[in-house]
């Protein structure tokens, strides 16, 4: 064999959740737990993991959480992407925060919908020059014979957009995930986790314990 981890075998003694002490509302909870992450030593707290599936194939991949709000959770990409064609044709997805430092992890699936043009636009507007171009420059998920390819568009787009602001690509934005269901998982001693999972129903936040 060779890699066996049966042997291992981790305990997670860190803390509990209660009924009591959750928020009626999941995004709050969210929030606060996104504060703690972010005290605590975790790199890239904003890295979630976002599934996606066309009914044929699922996909998964790493995005970063870029702003969250009433509505749900943003991350930007490419708008022709593999997981922006999986989108449009299934706009069912799910995401994972794998805050394991803390024990913790948090589940959310919701439908996408892209965001509003000028929400990019105010995004992109923030990000630094060279991610920009970087933007311009990938055809995301696409195939490419070598690295020379890409950054020859990185360079002509330096050039064309030399003066100037360079606009947000056409190909390019934020998409929301609109939660359904978020749960909050926390790890306890005896693999007897504390499970929480919010889900909409009648447009109202239900609470529920599910069994580890
Ligand atoms: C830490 C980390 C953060 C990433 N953040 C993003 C992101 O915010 N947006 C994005 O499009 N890709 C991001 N990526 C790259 C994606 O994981 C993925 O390779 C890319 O989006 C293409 O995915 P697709 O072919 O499934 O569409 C990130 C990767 C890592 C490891």
């Amino acid at each position: 064999m060779a890699i066996d981890l049966t042997q291992d075998r981790p305990e997670f003694l860190q803390s509990g959740l209660s009924h009591d002490e959750l928020n009626a509302d999941p995004i709050q909870q969210f929030e606060l737990w996104f504060k703690q992450v972010t005290e605590s030593d975790i790199i890239e707290p904003s890295a979630m993991s976002l599934a996606t599936s066309d009914g044929l194939e699922v996909s998964l991949r790493t995005v970063l959480l870029k702003f969250v709000d009433d509505k749900g959770f943003v991350f930007f990409t490419n708008y022709a992407s593999k997981k922006a064609k999986q989108i449009e044709s299934n706009p069912q997805v799910a995401l994972l925060f794998p805050w394991l430092a803390l024990e913790r992890q948090v589940k959310i699936s919701g439908r996408v919908e892209k965001i509003s043009m000028l929400e990019s636009v105010n995004y992109f507007a923030t990000r630094p020059k060279d991610s920009q171009l970087g933007a311009w420059a990938s055809r995301q998920s696409s195939k490419i014979s070598s690295r020379q390819i890409l950054l020859a568009q990185f360079e002509a787009m330096k050039n064309k957009f030399k003066e100037g602001q360079i606009p947000l690509p056409d190909f390019w934005g934020g998409y929301r995930v609109i939660p359904h269901s978020i749960e909050f998982w926390q790890g306890r001693e005896n693999r007897l986790h504390d499970r929480f999972i919010y889900t909409k129903s009648n447009n109202k936040w239900v609470l529920d314990r599910l069994a580890p």
